[in-house]
């Protein structure tokens, strides 16, 4: 039986409102991600700053599609002037803004760079227009940027099969892959690096299962890559992140596929903590490591590793453990209390012990957000959400143009195409369909992955 995708929703999309006409960013709220399926919808580049900082759109290729996305929000809901100079300086602030709010995944400084470019062509091709009305030149300009940002999405998708479809030639027949993090569909705007690679080599009889590295602390794989996989049908395993050396001691494993935030000219890459250790665990046990990910994730300006900006976290991701969720009351009686608590909006309880916990009213439902704090009150913590890994340890790297030696990038990268992104012509209803979202708002509305977990713990 073929993945099922039919049940992973799109990571990112522009939509426009269909009352009031306000076109916005629309993401699912991965920090919610598996027990709430959140649709948020950021209509002002702020907005989708903030999506970004707390992780709610999150993984490199997703970041740099939400760049590009922000500047156009920018463009479309928050510019005011009225000449094309003006909209040019705005869209440098905003891409400015929004491709700084992390700094490890290249892709975000990336796809904000696509977007001021694609202005600037744009602006140009309005300016070589001759006769048109006023404002027509600018009008037309900032229709090709919500294009432009709106079929990056698109290309983000087909580049992620192309991924896929290039890891085939590092399958071995019934392979069973361990992972770190997610790097699957919900890192990018659909399909995934990684996950291009399993649902490709899934289909073609290639993959037997999947052990998923938890990822401390803020479980990517522990929530979105083992939701992932339930979701779209592939056997998996949940791992904590120091049992990788005990599955591949026994044998279990018989190759590693990771995404990356950046890789440098000489193959060295960041990708989320722990993925050097699990490196480090693949070359002891001659297991091959590849990294999955698309060319816009190798920096030309960087020679290695070192210069590598690696974020540092809040240190109460470390601290504590965040869970949130949704109370469905089962009588009215309950209902009517959690009325009472939330009737003035978002309610902070006051919990013992340093924990924190909030609730909402979220329809008929109630939805929650609670971080329960674990560690002793002033430990103090070091809490880097990256770490590079050398291009020593690195079997290959799988892009959309095949796979690489890590000594091959710089070659390759002198033959990748370059020059200023093409401006797609016509109005943005020309763009390629906006994939459908899942029902939005709506905190009944999760996507559920088939069956319950009980039923869906594979064995080792
Ligand atoms: O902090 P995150 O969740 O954005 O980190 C994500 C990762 O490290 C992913 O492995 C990487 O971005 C590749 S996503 C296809």
């Amino acid at each position: 039986m073929p993945a099922d995708l039919a049940n992973l929703p799109r990571t990112i999309w522009w939509d426009v409102d269909a009352k009031d006409k306000v076109p916005g960013v629309y993401l699912i709220d991965q920090t919610r991600l598996p027990l709430t399926g959140d649709i948020l919808c950021c209509r002002t580049l702020e907005g989708l700053e903030i999506a970004v900082k707390t992780l709610a759109v999150r993984g490199a290729p997703a970041l740099g599609v939400a760049a590009a996305m922000g500047v156009a929000l920018w463009s479309e809901n928050e510019f005011s002037g009225t000449t094309v100079e003006e909209w040019l300086s705005g869209v440098d602030a905003a891409a400015a803004r929004i491709g700084t709010a992390r700094p490890t995944a290249v892709n975000l400084a990336w796809g904000a760079e696509q977007a001021r470019q694609c202005a600037r062509a744009a602006a140009a091709a309005a300016a070589a227009a001759p006769g048109d009305a006023p404002g027509a030149g600018l009008q037309a300009a900032r229709q090709a940027l919500v294009a432009f940002a709106r079929q990056m999405a698109a290309d983000d998708e087909a580049t992620c099969r192309a991924i896929g479809a290039a890891g085939r030639a590092i399958l071995p027949k019934d392979a069973r892959i361990l992972t770190h993090c997610n790097a699957g569909s919900l890192g990018t705007a659909y399909f995934g690096t990684v996950g291009g690679v399993i649902y490709t080599g899934f289909d073609a009889g290639l993959v037997s299962h999947v052990w998923v590295d938890e990822t401390r602390p803020l479980n990517q794989g522990g929530r979105l890559t083992a939701w992932e996989m339930l979701c779209a049908g592939i056997p998996s395993t949940l791992i904590a992140d120091n049992m990788a050396a005990s599955v591949m001691a026994r044998g279990l494993v018989d190759l590693v596929l990771v995404g990356a935030d950046r890789i440098c000219v000489n193959g060295d890459t960041a990708n989320k903590i722990g993925t050097l250790g699990v490196a480090i665990l693949a070359r002891h046990y001659h297991i091959p490591f590849y990294v999955c990910a698309p060319f816009s994730t190798i920096d030309p300006e960087l020679p290695e590793g070192s210069g590598i900006p690696i974020e540092q976290r809040d240190p109460r991701e470390l601290e504590g453990c965040i869970v949130s969720g949704t109370i469905l009351p089962d009588d009215a009686a309950s209902s009517q209390a959690f009325d009472l608590l939330t009737a003035q909006g978002l309610r902070h309880l006051q919990l013992k012990g340093g924990h924190q916990m909030s609730l909402e009213r979220k329809g008929a439902a109630y939805a929650f957000d609670a971080w329960f704090k674990m560690t002793p009150a002033h430990v103090q913590v070091y809490n880097p959400a990256f770490d590079v890994t050398p291009a020593g340890l690195i079997t290959g790297i799988v892009t959309e143009r095949g796979v690489f030696a890590p000594g091959e990038l710089a070659a390759a990268l002198g033959d990748a195409p370059g020059g200023a992104p093409a401006v797609p012509g016509g109005a943005p209803g020309d763009a390629p369909a906006v994939p459908t979202p899942p029902a939005a708002a709506d905190a009944s509305a999760a996507p559920t992955p088939p069956g319950d977990a009980d039923e869906a713990t594979p064995r080792a």
